[in-house]
């Protein structure tokens, strides 16, 4: 299969998980935390496609990245915040790699500190995904993202390294740092697999200038993943 098949094929299988996780998991009046990235994008649109069949009307979003806003107002989904509704009923979101535990690598798209507000704040959280996302330790394939503030970047990086991981500092595509949407800047902690999750979490979580990671561990609740099978749907 060409590099342009398996794109293709990993869209589709995408595209088959967010829908089948909108069509399983929104109820009428549900408020709803919107994921970013290319698989969450497909549930907005399944979502602004119900509506257009006079569906889930009264369902709200509440965005994960300025990126989801954009689409979800642009597909005429209405929006809400945590401010609005503290509590959610579901988020449906994407997932760089998904271990055997439901727990994950989140952050590609940078989103991963709202991502996990977000979260964190819901009754459910489904993570959408195509097969190839699947791992069978964090860290296999895929770096752990780190959201970092400006003032003593530097000083993380060297506290990422001895920590054992390889470093790169996240760069937009006209080369500029990448910038949250806080504002922050994204280093790319390569640790190769992660045997011990758990205190990797904590020791970032303790550092002060770390405003976030993307190891999202124990709040996963549902997992959609589609693949050459079909969608498998696997519950925490
Ligand atoms: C965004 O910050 C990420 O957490 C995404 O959810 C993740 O990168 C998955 O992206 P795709 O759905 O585009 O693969």
């Amino acid at each position: 299969m060409s590099q342009e098949e398996a794109g293709a094929s990993d869209a589709r299988y995408k595209q088959a998980a967010a829908e089948w996780a909108v069509d399983a998991f929104i109820q009428p009046g549900m408020v709803v935390g919107l994921g970013t990235g290319s698989t969450a994008a497909f549930a907005v649109r399944r979502l602004a496609a119900l509506r257009a069949q006079g569906r889930l009307l009264d369902v709200v979003g509440v965005p994960t990245s300025r990126a989801t806003e954009a689409l979800a107002r642009s597909l005429g989904v209405p929006l809400s915040t945590l401010d609005t509704h503290p509590s959610l009923d579901v988020t449906i979101d994407g997932a760089d790699e998904v271990a055997p535990d439901l727990s994950l690598i989140k952050g590609g798209g940078g989103a991963l500190l709202r991502e996990k507000i977000v979260a964190q704040a819901s009754q459910r959280v489904a993570i959408v995904a195509d097969v190839h996302k699947l791992s069978p330790v964090l860290g296999t394939h895929r770096p752990v993202p780190v959201e970092v503030m400006a003032f003593g970047w530097r000083s993380q990086l060297r506290f990422l390294e001895s920590l054992g991981a390889s470093v790169t500092v996240r760069q937009a595509a006209d080369g500029a740092p990448f910038l949250t949407d806080q504002g922050n800047l994204v280093l790319d902690c390569a640790f190769g697999p992660i045997d011990a999750p758990v205190p990797l979490a904590l020791r970032l979580g303790a550092r002060a200038g770390i405003v976030g990671h993307g190891l999202f561990l124990g709040i996963t609740t549902d997992l959609v993943v589609a693949g050459p099978e079909g969608v498998e749907h696997r519950a925490r």
